[in-house]
C-alpha cells in the first residue's frame, strides 16, 4: 500500500521523538538534545543521541540512525505498516485507507501473473507435444540443449488461432483478462484471436522471475505454413506493454543473470533472445538483452544494480559492422551522463556478421571469452572512435580532435568521474600529439575493428556456401569433383545435411539439371537453406558460382577442386582465422596468380 508522504510528515510532526523513545528506554536531557544508552548495541556510557528538532536519533557507537518510525520498527520489531499504525493512533491520526484504484491495480497485476504463468506452461506443453517434433528439432539443431530450453521456459505457439484461448477459458480466464495481458487481438469483425501463432516462444520474466511478457520468433520458411501474398511477418514479435510489462525497463534474462552475477559472473549485454540463451549455455550466465531496442537509461541502471561489488562494469557486446559501431556510440552517449564512481561499462566488438550466438556456435567458448576479455574500457572506446582515421598534423586539426573529445567528456554529469576523465584525456592528448606513438597497444588493436569497412565475410561458412552453390548451379561438375566433395566434412551442420542430400541425388543421377536438383532438395525440406545459399549474398563473393556462368570459359571443376583442397587444409590446420580479404579476390578472379597467392596465405607465407 502506498502511504502519502504528507501523512508520514504529519505523524512525525505530531509526535515528539524523545517522548516516544523515552517511553521505551531511559533518556536524559543533555543541552538541546537527549542522550541514552543505545538499545541497539551493548554499551555502558551513552552514545545514543536524540534530536527533537531534526526529528532523528543517532548512535555514535553503532551507527544506528533514523526517525520515529524507524525507531519503533527496530525497537518493537514491527513492519513499517504496523509501526505506522501504532504511531498514528498514538498521534490521534487515522491511517489512510488503501484507495480502491491501487487495490484494483494490485489485484489485476496478481491475476495477470498467474494468467501469464499458465500461458507459459501451455506454450511449453506445445513444444514437447509429439505433433510439434519438427519445431523442437529445429531449435535443437540450432545447438540449444534440453536443459537450456527448460531453464528459459522456451515454448511453442501453434498456428491455431483459438486453441490457447480455449484452454485459458477452461482455466477460468476471460477474454478481457487475456486481452489485457496482450495474448489476444480483436479482428475487424470483432472476433478475438490469439496473437502469438506459429512462433518459438521466449517468456520474458521480471527480475524476480515472474513471467511478464513473451517474445515470439518466426519459424524458418520450411516449417511455416505458406502465407498468401507476399506479406512477410516480422522475425520477432513481443507482447504489447501491459500493467506488468514495460519493455524499456526489462532486460531479457535478468532474473537468472542476477543470481549468476551474485556468484561471480560478469554481466554481458547482448542484442537478442538467442544470444542470451547461447551465452547461458556456454557458461556466460550473466547475459541479458534489451528487447529489440537500444539500451534505455532504466536498463543501464538495472545493469549496475545487478552487481553488488564496488566496481560495476557490465560488458556491452556489439556487432563489428557499421550498425554495431553506431549502436555502440549511442550506448556511449547514453552512459556518459549516468556514470558514477565505480559505475562504468566496457565495449566488446564481435567479428562482422557474427552475434554471440553464432560466434559461440562457429568458433566456440574460448573465442567468445577472448572477445569479452579484450573489450575496451569506456574511455578507450571514446578515445579510439575519435582518433581513428584522423590526421593531427596541423594545430587546427589537433585542436579540433581535442575539442570533440572534451565535449564528450563534458557530458559526464558526475564531477569526480568527469575530472578523472579530463585528466587522462589531457595526458593522452599530449602523449599522442607530442610523441610519435601515443595510441596505446590496446587502442591500436581496436583501430582495425572500429574502422568503418565494407562488409567482408569472415567465417568459413561462407566458403562452404559458395561451394554448395557452385555444385547446385552446375551439377555436372560432380562427375569430376564428386569424390572430393563427398569426402569433405562441412563444418556447418545444416550445410552438411544438405551436402548429404546432394550427394545422394547426384550419385544416382549425375545428369540431373539445376532446376530438377533444386526442386528435389526443396521437397526434401531444404527450402530455407536453398534460399539462403542461392542468392546475391553468396554470389558477391564468388561470381563463378552464378548459374549463368558459362562452364566452357570457366574451368569450374578446377576451381572447385582446388578450393576443396584449401578448405581441407584450413580444417586440418585450424586456420579459420586466416581467412582474409585476399581470399575473396583469389576466388573472385580465379586466375592462376591469384590462386597461388591464396595458397600462400593458407601456408602463412604471405606477409600482409
Ligand atoms: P536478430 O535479428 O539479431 O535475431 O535480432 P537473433 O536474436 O540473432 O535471432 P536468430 O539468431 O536469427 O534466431 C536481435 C533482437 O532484436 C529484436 C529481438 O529482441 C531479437 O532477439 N528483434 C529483431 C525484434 O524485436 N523484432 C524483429 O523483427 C527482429
Ligand atoms: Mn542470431
Amino acid at each position: 500500500m502506498m502511504i502519502p508522504p504528507r501523512f508520514l510528515d504529519e505523524v512525525r510532526n505530531r509526535l515528539v521523538l524523545s517522548d516516544v523513545i523515552g517511553k521505551r528506554i531511559k533518556v536524559v536531557r543533555s543541552g538541546r538534545e537527549f542522550k541514552a544508552c543505545c538499545p541497539f548495541h551493548k554499551e555502558k556510557t551513552p552514545s545514543f543521541t536524540i534530536n527533537d528538532d531534526k526529528q532523528f536519533y543517532h548512535c555514535f557507537g553503532c551507527g544506528a540512525h533514523g526517525d520515529v518510525i524507524g525507531f519503533v520498527m527496530q525497537h518493537d520489531n514491527l513492519s513499517f505498516i504496523d509501526a505506522l499504525e501504532l504511531l498514528s493512533s498514538e498521534a490521534g491520526l487515522q491511517m489512510p485507507k488503501p484507495d480502491f484504484e491501487s487495490v484494483q491495480k494490485a489485484k489485476v497485476a496478481k491475476d495477470m501473473y498467474t494468467l501469464l504463468e499458465a500461458t507459459t506452461q501451455w506454450f511449453m506443453q506445445q513444444l514437447y507435444d509429439s505433433r510439434n517434433q519438427n519445431i523442437l528439432s529445429y531449435i535443437q539443431e540450432r545447438g540449444v540443449n534440453s536443459d537450456t530450453l527448460l531453464a528459459f521456459h522456451v515454448g511453442y505457439a501453434p498456428a491455431d488461432r483459438q486453441s490457447l484461448r480455449t484452454y485459458l477459458k477452461e482455466q477460468g480466464y476471460d477474454d478481457s483478462a487475456m486481452m489485457e495481458a496482450g495474448l489476444l487481438r480483436k479482428s475487424d469483425k470483432g472476433e478475438y484471436y490469439v496473437f502469438f501463432r506459429e512462433r518459438v516462444i521466449f517468456p520474458v520474466t521480471d527480475r524476480r522471475g515472474r513471467v511478464v511478457a513473451f517474445g515470439g520468433r518466426i519459424l524458418p520458411d520450411h516449417l511455416r505454413i505458406p502465407q498468401r501474398g507476399d506479406f512477410t511477418p516480422p522475425k520477432y514479435i513481443n507482447s504489447s506493454e501491459t500493467p506488468v510489462f514495460d519493455k524499456g525497463r526489462m532486460l531479457y534474462g535478468e532474473a537468472m543473470a542476477r543470481q549468476a552475477v551474485r556468484d561471480g559472473q560478469s554481466v554481458i549485454v547482448t542484442e537478442g533472445y538467442m544470444d542470451v540463451i547461447a551465452c547461458y549455455q556456454a557458461g556466460f550466465k550473466g547475459a541479458v538483452a534489451p528487447m529489440g531496442t537500444a539500451l534505455t537509461e532504466d536498463q543501464i541502471l538495472s545493469l549496475w544494480s545487478m552487481i553488488s561489488e564496488d566496481e560495476k562494469v557490465p560488458v556491452l557486446c556489439f556487432d563489428g559492422d557499421n550498425a554495431g559501431r553506431s549502436a555502440a556510440s549511442r550506448a556511449c552517449d547514453r552512459l556518459l551522463p549516468l556514470l558514477k564512481p565505480g559505475q562504468s561499462a566496457r565495449f566488446a566488438f564481435l567479428p562482422e556478421g557474427e552475434d554471440p550466438d553464432s560466434l559461440l556456435r562457429n568458433q566456440g567458448t574460448q573465442a567468445f571469452k577472448r572477445i569479452i576479455d579484450s573489450s575496451l574500457s569506456l574511455f578507450d572506446f571514446i578515445w579510439v572512435t575519435h582518433i581513428t582515421d584522423r590526421k593531427f598534423d596541423t594545430p587546427e586539426a589537433r585542436a579540433g580532435v581535442s575539442k570533440a573529445l572534451k565535449n564528450k567528456v563534458a557530458t559526464i554529469a558526475d564531477r569526480d568521474v568527469q575530472s578523472h576523465y579530463m585528466a587522462i584525456l589531457r595526458k593522452k592528448i599530449s602523449e599522442t600529439f607530442f610523441k610519435r606513438d601515443g595510441f596505446g597497444e590496446k587502442a591500436k588493436k581496436y583501430l582495425t575493428v572500429l574502422k568503418p569497412r565494407k562488409p567482408v565475410f569472415n567465417s568459413v561458412v561462407i566458403y562452404e556456401k559458395i561451394l554448395t552453390a557452385t555444385i547446385i548451379n552446375h551439377p555436372y561438375i560432380y562427375e569430376s569433383v564428386g569424390e572430393q566433395y563427398g569426402a569433405f566434412n562441412i563444418s556447418d551442420k545444416m550445410l552438411n545435411r544438405l551436402k548429404q542430400a546432394i550427394v545422394s541425388v547426384l550419385e544416382e543421377n549425375v545428369d540431373i539439371n539445376r532446376e530438377d536438383l533444386c526442386l528435389y532438395l526443396k521437397q526434401k525440406g531444404f527450402v530455407q537453406e536453398i534460399g539462403d545459399i542461392l542468392n546475391e549474398s553468396v554470389y558477391v563473393h564468388a561470381a563463378f558460382a552464378l548459374p549463368c556462368v558459362n562452364s566452357d570459359d570457366t574451368n569450374l571443376e578446377n576451381i572447385v577442386s582446388k578450393w576443396l583442397d584449401v578448405l581441407n587444409s584450413i580444417q586440418e590446420r585450424g586456420l579459420q582465422n586466416e581467412i582474409k580479404q585476399g581470399w575473396k579476390d583469389a576466388f573472385y578472379h580465379s586466375n592462376e596468380d591469384e590462386e597461388e597467392k591464396l595458397r600462400n596465405i593458407v601456408q602463412g607465407t604471405l606477409s600482409e
